[in-house]
């Protein structure tokens, strides 16, 4: 099933506040728009006069093999979707072979997800709180419990503002909570996820060197839309670079990934992976990412209309659908492997 499909039949069985908090934006979401309509706007010059009769999207990441380079977006609540919540999820990205992305604001926590998932390839992602105990805490438990990598979110030094949770006043419902954190904070998840206060406001360049000294984790930062932070991220002795603008839900008016992408590949130049979310919603997207530069792409909500209209199962099928979509559409470039993908596939607008 295609994605807009997929996401119609999700808003049918989802809470309209639960789909409202998931598919919304910031403010106007005209940066949620955008991050669709940029992929949109990008022309492919196929190449024709290929063998593609074998098509292989499989590749590795950190040294581990992945089906394809497509990766889960941390996304927080997940139990909002469905009653297995993150557990569906890291077992169903183990039966594709690929990674999940944890979010701190998950709703079980980092070893009852690795209980679920013994197999599943699980990268940590970190809000760094005000309180740098509890931070520090996370991180061990994130390598303690088997995560492969660190995704440190630094585009959310505060909340977006989403109007359509104020209005619903979004909370989350008795019985969940955000497990990973301590009791505390749980009085927060009462109110709306714009009055949670708890993140750390001052996201500066030692955090990535004070993340360094309390666990040997690779560490990518997520949320980098500008070259020249892209060059700072890349020289500091990170693993990877997530260009992203949090799927249009921080800063309404941001520039859309793919149209940020070929800047910071340019000022990166190889030195560092690039990976790229926001609105990649099928193969044709995944191409074009990885045509501009990146390496692999994460993708959310799609992920999530499939986990709320079949759980697990649900899951894998967006996942399936993805590759299929990815290899035909490689298939159509005249590329039969990944590392074929090239910026000779996009049409330079002069
Ligand atoms: C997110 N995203 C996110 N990012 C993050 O670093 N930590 C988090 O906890 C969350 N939570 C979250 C919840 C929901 C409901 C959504 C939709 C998104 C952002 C996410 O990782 C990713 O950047 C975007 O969702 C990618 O865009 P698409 O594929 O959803 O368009
Ligand atoms: C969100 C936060 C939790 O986007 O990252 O909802």
């Amino acid at each position: 099933m295609d994605a807009a499909s997929l996401e119609a039949r999700a808003r049918q069985v989802l809470d309209r506040v639960v789909y409202e908090y998931f598919a919304g934006g910031a403010d106007d979401e005209s940066t949620l728009r955008d991050n669709e309509a940029a992929w949109g706007r990008i022309r492919l010059l196929p190449r024709v006069l290929r063998d593609v009769s074998s098509v292989s999207t499989a590749g590795d990441l950190l040294g581990v093999s992945i089906a394809a380079p497509i990766l889960v977006a941390p996304m927080a609540f997940q139990r909002l979707a469905h009653p297995d919540g993150e557990r569906a999820v890291a077992r169903a990205a183990a039966r594709s072979g690929i990674p999940m992305v944890v979010s701190t604001m998950s709703t079980v926590t980092l070893e009852d997800v690795a209980a679920a998932a013994p197999d599943s390839v699980r990268w940590f992602q970190f809000y760094v709180h005000r309180d740098r105990d509890l931070s520090r805490r996370l991180l061990e438990r994130a390598e303690a419990s088997g995560c492969a990598a660190v995704v440190l979110t630094v585009d959310a030094p505060v909340i977006g503002r989403r109007r359509k949770d104020e209005a619903n006043r979004f909370a989350l419902p008795p019985g969940m909570t955000i497990a990973n954190l301590d009791a505390s904070l749980q009085s927060h998840t009462g109110s709306a996820l714009s009055e949670y206060g708890a993140f750390e406001p001052s996201l500066t360049p030692d955090l990535l060197e004070w993340i360094g000294t309390v666990t040997g984790l690779p560490l990518f930062v997520k949320g980098v839309l500008r070259a020249d932070d892209a060059d700072l991220v890349a020289d500091a002795g990170v693993a990877g670079i997530i260009v992203s603008n949090h799927g249009g839900r921080q800063l309404d008016g941001a520039i859309a990934t793919a149209d940020a992408l070929p800047a910071i590949a340019e000022a990166v130049r190889g030195r560092v992976p690039l990976l790229v979310d926001g609105g990649i919603r099928g193969g044709v997207d995944i191409v074009r990412a990885l045509a501009l530069g990146a390496s692999a792409v994460l993708v959310g909500r799609p992920f999530l209309w499939g986990l709320a209209v079949a759980g697990e199962a649900g899951v894998e099928a967006v996942f399936t659908e993805l590759r299929d979509e990815l290899a035909r559409a490689m298939a159509l470039c005249g590329v039969g492997v990944i590392g074929e993908i090239d910026r000779s596939l996009i049409k330079t607008s002069e």
